[in-house]
């Protein structure tokens, strides 16, 4: 396994459309292992190739209620409802936030990466963290749903010690957003 450089906005492999895998081979496992290494390296939720430089449909996540770590490999949601309005991080743009809608939940279909195929139900953060993925294989960045544009983020989170730091999970979607009420 190694760690991958992340791209971040600018760089024009992030505005390219991904194409479908059609190989669950080796090579799409090793891509796979690192993109979930160098997601919780940054302290992610989730990661797409192209963020890494491969054009490839596939994103990781690590789902936090569970905690499971899921590959999602050709992702299509097939069903979504309701709405929600949040702040949105992403590791492309590091430093910044901004509020976005999206479904309060959604259904997705993918392939595992033996090329299985599997479905599966989302809401909240882990919804908002789908489509932001699957927006990463269109060449989509949060930045063009944003609502009223990027913000700063003051300053990084201080890891708090006595366990009232979980405030900072609320508006987390591949990276730390220090206060979604901003
Ligand atoms: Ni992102």
């Amino acid at each position: 396994m190694a760690l991958r450089k992340i791209l971040l906005e600018g760089d024009s492999t992030l505005r390219k459309k991904s194409r479908e895998v059609t190989k669950f081979d080796t090579r799409t496992q090793e891509l796979i292992e690192d993109m979930f290494e160098t997601m919780r390296q940054e302290d992610g939720l989730g990661l797409a190739a192209p963020q890494v430089g491969i054009l490839k449909r596939v994103f990781v996540m690590e789902a936090m209620e569970d905690n499971e770590a899921t590959a999602f490999i050709n992702p299509i949601i097939i069903d979504e409802n309701g709405e929600q309005t949040g702040a949105e991080g992403c590791l492309s743009l590091p430093g910044l936030f901004g509020i976005v809608s999206r479904p309060e939940e959604i259904r997705v279909r993918a392939q595992d990466p033996s090329g299985e195929e599997f479905e599966k139900t989302y809401t909240g953060l882990e919804a908002r963290c789908v489509c932001h993925e699957i927006d990463h294989l269109n060449g989509i960045l949060y930045r063009d749903k944003a609502e009223d544009g990027l913000h700063k983020l003051e300053s990084e989170e201080e890891p708090s010690e006595n366990g009232n730091g979980d405030a900072s999970e609320e508006g987390k979607v591949e990276m730390k957003v220090a206060d979604s009420d901003a």
